[in-house]
């Protein structure tokens, strides 16, 4: 497998003996990082960090892969550089990939990371856009791996706001890894139709199924992964808060959720949470409009159900995975 030069935009992109590939490449770095194997087969180049909207999990995990393969790192904040105000996309690309051999980019529009790719000349990677993480595609499916020994044939249920980055990927994700896909939502959170037709494309290759429904008991019924994220992505406006908690508040991942789903089932979000208040955004918001915890109770969150620490380490192991692919690292 030779993924040296390529762009890591969006799964559509990648076959699944690719997406197999980076996945058992992240395990391979996982367990050398466990046994303190150094890897640092990548010295002497360097990689841009753009992040437009902020991050914890994905900038560290940037840094710290990228540290671990002996390269350096540069990050650019979302106010400290001229993109976008006083230089466009295309010309950033041009400068930037005089000096680097890779460029992460976390924004809003894939547009912007599709521009950045076509002009940059060294590979570039999605930390997150509007409509896709695949980064975080990669770290959820080792994480469910390792919890269940294998993907194919796993049932997945994506609650809340199916329609955006997280919604997307993972029903791309699971229709091109022969998984089932569930979206349990309102239905004007529904994944795109367009969207939905290209992976039951993908789902006929891959024995995939993908199902949309309202009904909470018979979307969670018997599912081996019941999977969350914010109602309220990066970016959005203020007065969208309202009609989400209204429209949403029924497919918060409660206990009784978890109880109906399978005998083994797992709890899986991307992160941040809002699963208390110990927020200064769920405070602000809590105040306005009343709740104690929004897409998951604190119960599930912290319950042995919950995996969602496994699955943060393993945006590192992952996000190393691609770097150490596209530029063509030795294990
Ligand atoms: N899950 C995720 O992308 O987290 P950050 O926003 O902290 O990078
Ligand atoms: N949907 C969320 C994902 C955060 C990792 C957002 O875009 O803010």
């Amino acid at each position: 497998m030779n993924l040296k030069g390529r762009n890591f935009l969006t799964l559509k992109d990648f076959t699944p003996e690719e997406i197999t590939y980076l996945i058992d490449l992240a395990a391979e770095y996982k367990d050398k990082k466990k046994k303190g194997i150094l890897h640092d087969t990548l010295r002497g180049k360097n990689i841009a960090l753009i992040f437009e909207k902020t991050s914890t999990r994905t900038r560290c995990s940037f840094e710290v892969a990228a540290h671990d393969l002996g390269m350096g790192t540069t990050y650019l904040d979302p106010s400290g550089s001229q993109i976008g105000k006083k230089e466009s996309i295309a010309d950033t690309a041009r400068v930037l990939g005089r000096m680097f051999d890779g460029i992460e980019y976390r924004g809003f529009e894939q547009a912007i990371v599709e521009e950045l790719a076509k002009h940059a000349g060294v590979p570039v990677w999605n930390g997150l856009t509007n409509e896709y993480h695949p980064t975080q595609m990669l770290a959820d499916m080792l994480t469910i791996r390792e919890h269940f020994g294998h993907l194919e044939g796993i049932k997945l249920t994506y609650m809340g706001d199916a329609r955006y980055n997280m919604g997307n990927s993972l029903m791309i994700v699971c229709a091109k890894l022969g998984m089932h896909f569930t979206a349990c939502t309102a239905k004007e959170y529904f994944p795109d139709a367009a969207l939905v037709a290209e992976c039951e494309e993908y789902a006929k290759q891959s024995g995939a199924t993908i199902t949309l429904t309202e009904d909470v008991d018979a979307g969670t019924k018997d599912t081996d992964v019941i999977y969350t994220d914010v109602w309220v992505s990066m970016g959005e406006p203020e007065e969208v808060w309202a009609e989400r908690i209204a429209k949403l508040s029924p497919y918060k991942v409660t206990k009784a959720v978890m109880d109906n789903a399978g005998k083994d089932a797992v709890f899986l979000h991307c992160l941040p949470a809002f699963h208390d208040l110990k927020t200064k955004i769920g405070k602000e918001q809590s105040e306005k409009y009343g709740f104690t915890e929004l897409e998951v109770t604190d119960e599930v969150f912290e319950s042995k159900q919950s995996l969602v620490f496994d699955e943060a380490e393993n945006r590192m192991h992952t996000i190393k995975a691609v770097i150490a692919a596209t530029l063509g690292a030795v294990l």
